[in-house]
């Protein structure tokens, strides 16, 4: 099948046409991200693929059904971008690669709170600048310290298993929570206000639903330990960025380790070294030594991107062949969500 890949980096390139060897497709790369002003890139492309960073509002897919395509082959987990309802009001089928690897992302979130306890980014920069001082890089053991996890799906249980093994205390909030997961490794489900109070380090791993918009905003940072560090390697409006500097200026969240930005879009991914970054509230984050932001890499394993591309290519195998799309996403899907907010427990919404 034709298929039109946007927004691909060498990276992409290679993972996916290693794994065409398999299918046969015929790819054609695209730089640019998929928005409404490059749909038309994808003249008589029956499906086009797609990344996180893309927009697929309503006129995007609007003009995307208007060039002949049928299928939207997300290379993501999350679905967040793209306008559900109106790809099922034009009939375009949606799918997405719900899991890659769950360890990608869940090593990276503990890459990220070792880094920052430990000062590593600080220290890497003074000792090339031959400052051999070890003024100001106090860390704490792990070892003991109260982890809070909100979200217990693929990554979030990954994510508990690992802090379990550095002897951390691990409490998680989950709309679901995971009774086996209690059982294998000793985590404890408490209310999102007792999660707030007592960990000092959070680790967010629920999607980005409206219900999950700005979850962390001043009022959550507020209940929040005094001196707690914040990941966020979920979706980036999953946290309230204004709320979070004012927090970080306040000293009352003590660092931040960021691989997503509410932002990001148009700015991550994109080498804009030479250039005056024009988004005030990033530029302030980036000034802070206690915060560490990077530009959606967690999920950026070569494993992850293998298993990313099979399985896109494979939705467009099923596609092509008319068989039922075991990775579809549906508006319905979307639209009966959980309030975080109402720390109890519901329904899944997010399969
Ligand atoms: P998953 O679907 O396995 O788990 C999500 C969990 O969140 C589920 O257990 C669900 O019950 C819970 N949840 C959903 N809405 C909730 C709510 N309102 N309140 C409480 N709990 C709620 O998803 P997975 O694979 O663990 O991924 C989590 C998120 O991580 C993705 O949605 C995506 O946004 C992000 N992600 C980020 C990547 C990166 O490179 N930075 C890569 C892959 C995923």
């Amino acid at each position: 099948m034709r298929l039109a890949v946007f927004d691909a980096r060498q990276y992409d390139r290679d993972a996916l046409e290693a794994a065409n060897a398999r299918f046969g497709h015929m790819l054609t790369f695209f730089e640019p991200r998929l928005t409404a002003q490059t749909a038309r890139l994808a003249a008589a492309f029956p499906a086009v693929c797609s990344f996180v960073n893309d927009r697929l509002d309503a006129e995007a897919l609007e003009l995307l059904h208007g060039e002949g395509v049928r299928l939207v082959a997300l290379r993501s987990a999350g679905y967040n971008h793209v306008d559900l309802e109106a790809a099922a009001r034009l009939g375009l089928s949606v799918t997405r690669v719900p899991e890659y690897s769950p360890f990608a992302v869940a090593e990276y979130a503990v890459a990220l709170v070792l880094a920052l306890n430990r000062r590593i980014h600080q220290a890497y920069a003074r000792v090339r600048d031959w400052n051999f001082s070890l003024e100001g890089l106090v860390g704490f053991d792990l070892h003991g310290k109260t982890v809070g996890l909100v979200g217990t799906g693929r990554i979030g249980r990954a994510a508990a298993h690992i802090f379990r093994g550095f002897g951390c205390r691990v409490l998680c909030y989950d709309a679901v929570p995971d009774t086996n997961l209690e059982l294998e490794t000793g985590v404890r489900y408490v209310s999102l206000d007792l999660l707030y109070r007592e960990s000092d380090i959070l680790s967010l791993h629920v999607p980005l639903t409206p219900q999950t918009h700005h979850l962390v905003d001043a009022d959550a940072l507020a209940r929040m330990k005094r001196g707690v560090m914040l990941i966020n390697t979920g979706r980036g409006a999953l946290v309230d960025s204004r709320a979070l500097i004012d927090a970080l200026k306040s000293q009352h969240v003590g660092a931040a380790g960021l691989d997503v930005y509410e932002e990001e879009e148009g700015i991550f991914f994109r080498d804009l070294s030479g250039q005056v970054l024009q988004d005030d509230v990033l530029a302030r984050l980036l000034t802070f030594p206690n915060v560490l932001v990077t530009s959606h890499q967690a999920f950026l394993t070569r494993e992850a991107l293998a298993r990313i591309a099979e399985t896109t290519l494979e939705s467009v195998r099923a596609f092509e062949q008319g068989e039922p799309l075991a990775h579809e996403v549906r508006a319905e899907q979307v639209l009966r969500p959980v309030s975080a907010k109402d720390q109890g427990a519901g329904t899944r919404n997010d399969m």
